[in-house]
């Protein structure tokens, strides 16, 4: 995992060779801004990984607020023109994550028209130093658009409310690190369970829309998740505030 090297590089060379001088780097020359940048090289301090059981659920705002205040939302859902459902801060997260983690294998659950694979795929190939493979699950797999296309990206058709018929085969082969997005909400924590068994320790799996399912039985399963030994990684969770995420609590790293 890359963590925070590249911020300790800069803090670590501005403290060496410009002693008291954060000014040099330009826009974080006032204090704040040097304050925040402690907090950023210290992203990986050691309350960053927690139990799914100790956090709230409140979020600073609603992540997908700026939908109320475009008329279509139709740029902030899309992606070389098919439609990519995802929030702006969860983009940004996603990319960090791919850069941080070098997954070798991206398992997206709920395909949709195939914007969110092509831009994993996308991802992958730009941050990744060893790119890997994009597996894409969906029933309804006639609504991918011919246009979803990468070297790196398979669509699967599945029905995901019988975990089974994701090939066990495919999944004992694919590298890892893993990352894996749920982003189909059927059956989420039996086929969480079913998945986990097959992801190793530092994968992760981000389970989104997290806030339409809160019920008990999303209740029992964060806790479940718990037990199969996941933490929440407030990093991603708390980036751009407390849960300004779909994924509310769900950015989990497999112990
Ligand atoms: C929220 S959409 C996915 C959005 C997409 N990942 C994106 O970001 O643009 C959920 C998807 O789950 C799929 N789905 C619903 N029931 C399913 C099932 N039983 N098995 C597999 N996929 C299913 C739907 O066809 C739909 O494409």
């Amino acid at each position: 995992m890359k963590l925070a090297s590249g911020y300790k590089a800069l803090w670590e060379a501005t403290q060496t060779n410009y002693p008291g001088q954060t000014g040099v780097v330009g826009l974080l020359s006032h204090a704040l801004a040097f304050e925040e940048m402690s907090s950023v090289v210290n992203a990986d301090h050691s309350g960053r990984f927690v139990k799914p059981t100790a956090r709230g659920w409140r979020s600073s705002i609603d992540p997908w607020g700026f939908k109320r205040s475009t008329t279509v939302g139709a740029l902030a859902h899309t992606y070389k023109g098919l439609i990519n459902y995802k929030t702006p801060y969860d983009l940004a997260m996603y990319t960090r994550l791919i850069w941080e983690l070098q997954p070798r294998t991206i398992l997206e659950l709920g395909s949709f028209q195939g914007g969110s694979g092509l831009w994993f795929a996308d991802q992958m190939s730009i941050v990744c130093e060893n790119p890997g493979e994009v597996h894409s699950f969906d029933l309804h797999t006639k609504r991918i658009h011919e246009s979803a296309k990468h070297p790196l990206l398979t669509f699967h058709q599945v029905d995901l409310s019988d975990a089974k018929t994701l090939d066990k085969n495919l999944l004992m082969r694919l590298p890892h690190p893993w990352l894996v997005i749920d982003d189909a909400h059927v059956q989420v924590f039996p086929i969480f369970t079913y998945l986990s068994q097959f992801l190793l320790s530092g994968d992760y799996y981000v389970i989104e829309d997290v806030m339409i399912m809160l019920n008990k039985e999303l209740l029992d399963g964060f806790q479940s998740v718990e037990h199969a030994g996941f933490l929440v990684d407030t990093y991603y969770t708390d980036a751009f505030g407390t849960n300004v995420t779909a994924a509310t609590n769900a950015w989990f790293r497999k112990s």
